[in-house]
Protein backbone atom coordinates (compact mmCIF):
# COMPACT_ATOMS: atom_id res chain seq x y z
CA UNK A 1 0.00 0.00 0.00
CA UNK A 2 1.50 3.26 -0.83
CA UNK A 3 -0.02 6.24 1.09
CA UNK A 4 0.52 9.79 -0.12
CA UNK A 5 0.10 11.67 3.07
CA UNK A 6 -0.13 15.61 3.18
CA UNK A 7 -0.71 17.38 6.42
CA UNK A 8 0.72 20.19 7.91
CA UNK A 9 1.89 19.73 11.77
CA UNK A 10 2.72 22.73 13.68
CA UNK A 11 5.48 24.56 11.15
CA UNK A 12 5.79 21.44 8.99
CA UNK A 13 5.36 22.43 5.13
CA UNK A 14 4.00 19.09 3.92
CA UNK A 15 5.72 18.69 0.33
CA UNK A 16 3.65 15.94 -0.83
CA UNK A 17 5.43 12.35 -1.73
CA UNK A 18 8.98 13.15 -1.93
CA UNK A 19 12.14 11.45 -3.35
CA UNK A 20 14.29 10.67 -0.06
CA UNK A 21 17.85 11.80 -0.98
CA UNK A 22 20.80 9.46 -1.29
CA UNK A 23 22.51 7.63 -3.24
CA UNK A 24 23.28 4.16 -4.83
CA UNK A 25 24.71 1.52 -1.87
CA UNK A 26 28.33 1.70 -1.14
CA UNK A 27 29.91 -1.67 0.19
CA UNK A 28 33.14 -0.28 0.31
CA UNK A 29 32.35 3.08 2.74
CA UNK A 30 34.56 2.80 6.04
CA UNK A 31 31.97 4.26 8.56
CA UNK A 32 33.71 5.67 11.65
CA UNK A 33 30.87 6.29 14.22
CA UNK A 34 32.11 10.13 15.35
CA UNK A 35 29.33 10.05 18.27
CA UNK A 36 31.69 7.59 20.57
CA UNK A 37 33.25 10.43 22.50
CA UNK A 38 32.19 11.93 25.91
CA UNK A 39 32.78 15.67 24.38
CA UNK A 40 30.63 14.88 21.26
CA UNK A 41 28.00 13.17 23.60
CA UNK A 42 28.08 16.29 25.88
CA UNK A 43 27.80 18.75 23.06
CA UNK A 44 25.01 16.82 21.06
CA UNK A 45 22.83 16.38 24.40
CA UNK A 46 22.74 20.15 24.68
CA UNK A 47 22.92 21.46 21.33
CA UNK A 48 21.19 19.12 18.55
CA UNK A 49 17.83 20.63 17.47
CA UNK A 50 14.60 18.06 18.61
CA UNK A 51 12.58 18.22 15.75
CA UNK A 52 11.42 14.29 16.79
CA UNK A 53 8.16 15.32 17.80
CA UNK A 54 6.85 16.41 15.06
CA UNK A 55 8.36 14.12 12.63
CA UNK A 56 6.47 11.29 14.75
CA UNK A 57 3.03 13.21 14.47
CA UNK A 58 3.08 12.58 10.82
CA UNK A 59 3.58 8.89 11.97
CA UNK A 60 1.11 9.14 14.39
CA UNK A 61 -1.50 10.30 11.67
CA UNK A 62 -0.92 7.66 9.53
CA UNK A 63 -1.19 4.67 11.85
CA UNK A 64 -3.71 6.12 13.97
CA UNK A 65 -6.39 4.07 16.13
CA UNK A 66 -3.10 1.39 15.59
CA UNK A 67 -1.54 3.39 18.46
CA UNK A 68 -0.42 3.13 20.61
CA UNK A 69 1.78 -0.23 20.56
CA UNK A 70 2.97 -2.50 23.04
CA UNK A 71 6.53 -2.13 22.32
CA UNK A 72 9.02 0.35 20.46
CA UNK A 73 12.49 0.17 19.96
CA UNK A 74 14.53 3.26 18.49
CA UNK A 75 18.00 1.89 17.16
CA UNK A 76 20.91 4.84 17.06
CA UNK A 77 19.03 6.42 19.66
CA UNK A 78 21.82 8.48 20.94
CA UNK A 79 21.42 10.66 23.50
CA UNK A 80 17.23 9.83 23.49
CA UNK A 81 16.21 12.90 21.51
CA UNK A 82 14.14 10.25 19.35
CA UNK A 83 13.82 7.94 22.00
CA UNK A 84 11.65 10.48 24.43
CA UNK A 85 10.01 11.43 20.85
CA UNK A 86 8.76 7.91 21.07
CA UNK A 87 6.66 7.57 23.97
CA UNK A 88 3.14 9.07 23.10
CA UNK A 89 3.76 5.96 20.78
CA UNK A 90 4.10 3.07 22.59
CA UNK A 91 3.00 1.44 26.54
CA UNK A 92 6.85 0.63 26.50
CA UNK A 93 10.20 2.25 24.83
CA UNK A 94 13.73 0.67 24.46
CA UNK A 95 16.24 3.02 23.31
CA UNK A 96 19.81 1.34 21.70
CA UNK A 97 22.75 2.75 20.91
CA UNK A 98 26.55 1.27 20.39
CA UNK A 99 28.13 4.53 21.83
CA UNK A 100 28.29 4.34 25.61
CA UNK A 101 29.09 7.73 26.13
CA UNK A 102 25.62 9.05 24.23
CA UNK A 103 23.15 6.52 26.03
CA UNK A 104 25.56 8.48 29.39
CA UNK A 105 23.72 11.73 28.13
CA UNK A 106 20.27 9.95 28.02
CA UNK A 107 17.89 11.46 30.34
CA UNK A 108 16.69 8.60 33.50
CA UNK A 109 13.07 8.82 32.11
CA UNK A 110 11.67 5.75 33.90
CA UNK A 111 9.06 5.00 30.37
CA UNK A 112 12.33 4.27 28.89
CA UNK A 113 14.77 1.33 29.36
CA UNK A 114 18.22 2.20 27.28
CA UNK A 115 20.69 -1.03 26.28
CA UNK A 116 24.41 -0.69 24.88
CA UNK A 117 24.48 -2.87 21.31
CA UNK A 118 24.73 -2.36 17.90
CA UNK A 119 22.13 -2.12 14.93
CA UNK A 120 23.34 -5.11 12.85
CA UNK A 121 22.90 -7.76 16.00
CA UNK A 122 19.70 -6.91 17.42
CA UNK A 123 20.25 -8.48 21.65
CA UNK A 124 15.94 -8.96 21.21
CA UNK A 125 14.19 -11.92 20.87
CA UNK A 126 12.30 -12.59 17.52
CA UNK A 127 9.24 -10.50 17.04
CA UNK A 128 9.52 -8.66 20.69
CA UNK A 129 8.46 -5.26 19.17
CA UNK A 130 5.80 -3.40 17.42
CA UNK A 131 7.59 -0.62 16.19
CA UNK A 132 11.16 -0.12 15.21
CA UNK A 133 12.46 3.53 14.85
CA UNK A 134 15.18 4.71 13.30
CA UNK A 135 16.03 8.66 13.32
CA UNK A 136 19.26 10.10 11.34
CA UNK A 137 21.03 7.17 12.22
CA UNK A 138 20.42 4.35 9.64
CA UNK A 139 23.65 5.81 7.19
CA UNK A 140 25.82 4.77 9.95
CA UNK A 141 24.48 1.18 9.91
CA UNK A 142 25.59 -2.11 7.51
CA UNK A 143 22.12 -1.52 6.12
CA UNK A 144 21.93 -5.56 4.86
CA UNK A 145 22.68 -6.91 8.37
CA UNK A 146 20.32 -4.22 10.35
CA UNK A 147 17.23 -5.04 8.16
CA UNK A 148 17.95 -8.50 8.46
CA UNK A 149 17.83 -7.87 12.64
CA UNK A 150 14.94 -5.13 12.16
CA UNK A 151 12.97 -7.74 10.49
CA UNK A 152 13.19 -10.47 12.99
CA UNK A 153 12.64 -8.61 16.22
CA UNK A 154 9.64 -6.50 14.82
CA UNK A 155 6.55 -9.18 14.59
CA UNK A 156 4.47 -9.81 11.39
CA UNK A 157 2.14 -6.75 10.64
CA UNK A 158 4.79 -4.44 13.12
CA UNK A 159 6.35 -1.05 11.50
CA UNK A 160 9.85 0.35 10.80
CA UNK A 161 10.43 4.03 10.58
CA UNK A 162 13.04 5.25 9.01
CA UNK A 163 13.49 8.84 9.84
CA UNK A 164 15.35 11.69 9.07
CA UNK A 165 15.29 15.25 10.75
CA UNK A 166 17.35 18.39 8.87
CA UNK A 167 19.22 19.50 11.42
CA UNK A 168 22.10 21.97 9.00
CA UNK A 169 19.24 23.61 6.76
CA UNK A 170 18.97 26.52 4.60
CA UNK A 171 18.16 30.10 4.98
CA UNK A 172 15.00 30.78 2.71
CA UNK A 173 15.91 33.17 -0.33
CA UNK A 174 19.89 33.06 0.12
CA UNK A 175 21.81 31.59 -2.53
CA UNK A 176 24.91 33.00 -0.48
CA UNK A 177 24.30 30.97 2.30
CA UNK A 178 23.53 28.02 -0.06
CA UNK A 179 27.40 28.79 -2.06
CA UNK A 180 29.16 29.39 1.19
CA UNK A 181 28.09 25.88 2.67
CA UNK A 182 29.00 24.35 -0.44
CA UNK A 183 32.02 25.93 -1.84
CA UNK A 184 33.44 26.83 1.82
CA UNK A 185 32.19 24.94 4.39
CA UNK A 186 31.86 21.27 2.58
CA UNK A 187 35.51 21.79 1.45
CA UNK A 188 36.96 22.53 4.86
CA UNK A 189 34.53 19.67 6.77
CA UNK A 190 33.57 17.18 4.01
CA UNK A 191 31.26 14.91 4.64
CA UNK A 192 32.29 12.00 6.78
CA UNK A 193 31.87 8.51 4.59
CA UNK A 194 28.58 7.23 5.22
CA UNK A 195 26.23 4.85 3.22
CA UNK A 196 23.51 7.30 2.06
CA UNK A 197 21.37 4.53 0.00
CA UNK A 198 17.80 5.31 0.04
CA UNK A 199 15.87 1.77 0.88
CA UNK A 200 13.73 1.15 -2.68
CA UNK A 201 10.71 -0.37 -2.41
CA UNK A 202 12.08 -3.75 -4.46
CA UNK A 203 14.78 -4.15 -1.85
CA UNK A 204 12.67 -3.50 1.12
CA UNK A 205 10.31 -6.69 -0.29
CA UNK A 206 13.15 -8.77 0.14
CA UNK A 207 13.74 -8.51 4.06
CA UNK A 208 9.68 -8.71 4.14
CA UNK A 209 8.97 -5.64 4.24
CA UNK A 210 6.59 -3.28 2.30
CA UNK A 211 6.43 0.49 1.72
CA UNK A 212 3.69 2.68 3.88
CA UNK A 213 4.32 6.23 3.13
CA UNK A 214 7.00 8.40 2.08
CA UNK A 215 6.87 11.82 2.98
CA UNK A 216 9.22 15.23 2.95
CA UNK A 217 8.35 17.28 5.41
CA UNK A 218 10.42 20.77 5.89
CA UNK A 219 10.01 22.71 9.48
CA UNK A 220 11.15 26.45 10.15
CA UNK A 221 13.23 27.36 12.69
CA UNK A 222 15.14 31.01 14.07
CA UNK A 223 18.43 30.00 15.53
CA UNK A 224 20.55 32.56 17.16
CA UNK A 225 24.62 32.97 15.75
CA UNK A 226 25.56 31.00 19.36
CA UNK A 227 22.91 28.31 18.94
CA UNK A 228 23.69 27.67 15.23
CA UNK A 229 27.38 27.38 16.22
CA UNK A 230 26.74 24.45 18.82
CA UNK A 231 24.59 22.95 16.50
CA UNK A 232 27.00 22.60 14.18
CA UNK A 233 29.93 21.54 16.40
CA UNK A 234 27.64 17.69 16.81
CA UNK A 235 28.14 16.77 13.59
CA UNK A 236 30.23 14.55 12.53
CA UNK A 237 32.34 16.16 9.71
CA UNK A 238 33.32 18.60 12.00
CA UNK A 239 34.00 16.15 15.10
CA UNK A 240 35.89 13.91 12.53
CA UNK A 241 38.31 17.20 11.95
CA UNK A 242 38.40 17.80 15.77
CA UNK A 243 38.59 14.18 15.91
CA UNK A 244 41.76 13.76 13.25
CA UNK A 245 43.21 16.59 15.76
CA UNK A 246 43.05 19.47 12.61
CA UNK A 247 41.75 21.64 14.81
CA UNK A 248 40.12 22.07 18.01
CA UNK A 249 36.94 23.31 19.58
CA UNK A 250 37.17 26.46 20.23
CA UNK A 251 39.47 27.12 16.86
CA UNK A 252 36.39 25.42 14.95
CA UNK A 253 33.52 27.29 17.30
CA UNK A 254 36.10 30.78 16.13
CA UNK A 255 36.03 30.19 12.53
CA UNK A 256 32.23 29.46 12.30
CA UNK A 257 31.02 33.00 14.11
CA UNK A 258 33.38 34.65 12.02
CA UNK A 259 32.08 32.66 8.87
CA UNK A 260 28.73 33.02 9.61
CA UNK A 261 28.02 36.05 11.22
CA UNK A 262 27.50 38.19 7.68
CA UNK A 263 24.29 35.94 7.30
CA UNK A 264 23.13 36.36 11.12
CA UNK A 265 22.77 40.40 11.05
CA UNK A 266 19.55 40.77 13.15
CA UNK A 267 21.69 38.41 15.43
CA UNK A 268 19.04 35.58 14.42
CA UNK A 269 18.27 34.11 11.23
CA UNK A 270 15.51 31.35 10.04
CA UNK A 271 16.23 28.32 8.59
CA UNK A 272 14.55 25.97 6.90
CA UNK A 273 15.65 22.16 7.95
CA UNK A 274 14.35 19.11 5.53
CA UNK A 275 13.62 16.09 6.74
CA UNK A 276 11.88 13.25 5.68
CA UNK A 277 10.16 9.52 6.94
CA UNK A 278 9.84 6.43 5.48
CA UNK A 279 6.86 4.35 6.79
CA UNK A 280 7.76 0.39 6.36
CA UNK A 281 5.26 -2.30 7.17
CA UNK A 282 6.56 -6.01 8.20
CA UNK A 283 4.94 -8.51 6.54
CA UNK A 284 2.67 -10.96 7.95
CA UNK A 285 4.71 -14.69 7.88
CA UNK A 286 3.81 -18.25 8.85
CA UNK A 287 7.06 -18.62 11.03
CA UNK A 288 5.81 -15.25 13.10
CA UNK A 289 2.44 -17.24 13.48
CA UNK A 290 0.28 -14.09 12.29
CA UNK A 291 -0.57 -15.63 9.08
C1 LIG B 1 23.18 11.39 14.56
S1 LIG B 1 23.02 10.32 15.96
C2 LIG B 1 21.24 10.17 16.04
C3 LIG B 1 20.79 9.98 17.47
C4 LIG B 1 19.29 10.03 17.70
N1 LIG B 1 18.59 9.03 16.95
C5 LIG B 1 18.72 11.41 17.42
O1 LIG B 1 17.82 11.52 16.58
O2 LIG B 1 19.16 12.37 18.06
C6 LIG B 1 23.52 8.73 15.33
C7 LIG B 1 23.65 7.68 16.42
O3 LIG B 1 23.81 6.40 15.81
C8 LIG B 1 24.67 5.63 16.63
N2 LIG B 1 25.22 4.52 15.84
C9 LIG B 1 26.07 4.60 14.78
N3 LIG B 1 26.31 3.36 14.30
C10 LIG B 1 25.60 2.49 15.06
C11 LIG B 1 25.41 1.06 15.03
N4 LIG B 1 26.01 0.32 14.12
N5 LIG B 1 24.60 0.50 15.96
C12 LIG B 1 23.97 1.27 16.89
N6 LIG B 1 24.10 2.62 16.95
C13 LIG B 1 24.90 3.22 16.05
C14 LIG B 1 25.71 6.64 17.09
O4 LIG B 1 26.41 6.20 18.24
C15 LIG B 1 24.85 7.87 17.34
O5 LIG B 1 24.43 7.94 18.67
Amino acid sequence: MNVATTQTVGRLVPLGVATIPGTEPRPDVRIINHFNSQEAAARYAGNRPQSHRRVLALVESILGAALPVERALDVGCGTGHSTVALLPLARAVVGLDSSRFMLAQAGGDPAIEYRCGYAEALPFARSSFDLLTVCSAYHWFDQEKFLQEAARVLRGGGWLVLYKVGSTGRIADNAQFDTWKREVFRTRYPKAQRNDAVLTEERAVGFGFHDVAREGLTHCVRHTLDEYVDNLLTHSSLIGAMDRQQESVAETRLWLHRELRPFFDQGSAEFLHDDWIHLLGRDLSVSDGNA
